[in-house]
């Protein structure tokens, strides 16, 4: 039985992937932090499967990590663990900093002092790493990250190629753009938004408060993402691999076909500050913007070029943007608790 180490089992991601290698027989191992409530509640349908096991650590604590995976002695280890907050980044810089580029330099370390060849290495680097240059964006496109979680993660980055140069570890980026799924935090633009559709089909009246309305992202599904991070480590050699749909929508469309599938057509009023988007057939106001939301520094347009992993891994995403805005709809309006969104 392959034993495997997730960091960040409780965030989106880790629980989806923590699924799919219980699928595949995998034991699975997984970091929790310690926090005042609960925090597994994304895996709480796996909590009690035979091959899972969850251990308190933080990856900002060197000691503890290493102790952990010299103890389990894990074949793959996929650290997903960061503070992946864009707009949060500019307020907690060296948290985020500390988090995503030490606590990857600890897992490398910890990883060289396994034996030698004994256990492969994937980061979940990321689309911000590029910037705002020019879209699509390929392996080859140049680094220019605009926030200091882009800058956390580039530093990641290189560590992971220096250990796979310098060390000879089985170590891979794979450099995803954005996903999302039900499970997709709150404060995120996509769950954001079906989570105020959520609420407006359950007799809400508070608009939604958004920033930059026409920033574009490729958005996937994270179900998608997942077999692709295995499909990394599963390789003969290690690489960095672009993961993404290669298409690009704006935050406004992801608004509009969202509203949409409660039969609320979105007409926009107003522009800047004083934009609003409004339910066509009864002039009620669905969306505000609000200058919370901007950043300090925005990042305008994201599109992934991922034919280096289709042509080398065989990976294909298969849940499209229609598809992705429906199931995070349906979720968000069958599971409707009626806790503000922010
Ligand atoms: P997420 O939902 O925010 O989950 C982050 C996870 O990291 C949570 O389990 C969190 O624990 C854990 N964590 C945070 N700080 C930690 C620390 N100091 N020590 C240990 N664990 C810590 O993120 P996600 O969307 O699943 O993304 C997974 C990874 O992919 C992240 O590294 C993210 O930066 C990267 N990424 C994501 C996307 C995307 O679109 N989703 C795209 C590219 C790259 P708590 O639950 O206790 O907070
Ligand atoms: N969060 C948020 N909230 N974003 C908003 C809002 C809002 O109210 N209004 C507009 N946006 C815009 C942001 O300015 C940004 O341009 C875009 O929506 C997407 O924002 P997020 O959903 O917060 O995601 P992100 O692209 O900044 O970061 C996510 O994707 C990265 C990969 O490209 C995160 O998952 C990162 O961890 C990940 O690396």
């Amino acid at each position: 039985m392959k034993k495997a180490l997730i960091t960040g089992i409780t965030g989106q991601d880790g629980a989806l992937l923590a699924a799919f290698l219980l699928e595949k027989s995998y034991e699975v191992h997984g970091i929790v932090r310690r926090a005042s409530l609960p925090n597994t509640a994304r895996i709480a349908a796996l909590l009690g499967h035979p091959s899972l096991h969850l251990h308190y650590a933080d990856v900002i604590d060197a000691a503890a990590m290493i102790t952990l995976i010299q103890t389990i002695q894990p074949q793959e280890i996929y650290n997903l663990a960061a503070q992946s907050d864009v707009l949060l980044s500019f307020t907690m810089p060296a948290y985020t900093l500390d988090t995503n580029a030490s606590g990857t330099l600890t897992l490398l370390e910890a990883t060289r002092i396994l034996p030698k060849n004994s256990c492969r290495f994937y980061q979940a680097s990321t689309s911000e790493i590029f910037g705002n240059h020019e879209a699509p964006q390929t392996e080859q496109t140049p680094f220019q990250p605009v926030s200091p979680y882009g800058i956390s993660k580039l530093c990641a980055y290189w560590l992971v190629v220096n250990y796979r140069q310098a060390h000879g570890l089985f170590a891979a980026n794979g450099i995803l753009f954005n996903h999302e799924s039900p499970l997709r935090g709150e404060r995120f633009v996509s769950r954001k938004i079906t989570r105020a559709v959520a609420a407006f089909a359950h007799g809400g009246t508070t608009p939604l408060k958004l920033g930059n309305l026409d920033a574009r992202r490729d958005w996937g599904h994270s179900q998608d993402y997942i077999r692709g991070m295995w499909g990394i480590l599963q390789h003969s050699t290690p690489d960095d691999y672009i993961l993404a749909t290669g298409t690009m929508h704006s935050v406004r469309t992801f608004a509009e076909l969202a509203f949409g599938h409660i039969g609320c057509k979105l007409q926009w009023q107003g522009s800047g500050l004083q934009e609003k988007g409004l339910d066509a057939k009864t002039g009620q106001v669905m969306i505000e913007v609000d200058p919370a939301f901007f950043r300090p520094v925005e990042l305008h347009s994201l599109c992934g070029d991922a034919s280096k992993a289709r042509k080398i891994l065989g990976w294909e995403p298969t849940i499209n943007f229609e598809g992705l805005v429906a199931d995070m709809v349906k979720n968000d309006i069958e599971n409707y608790k009626s806790a503000a969104y922010v």
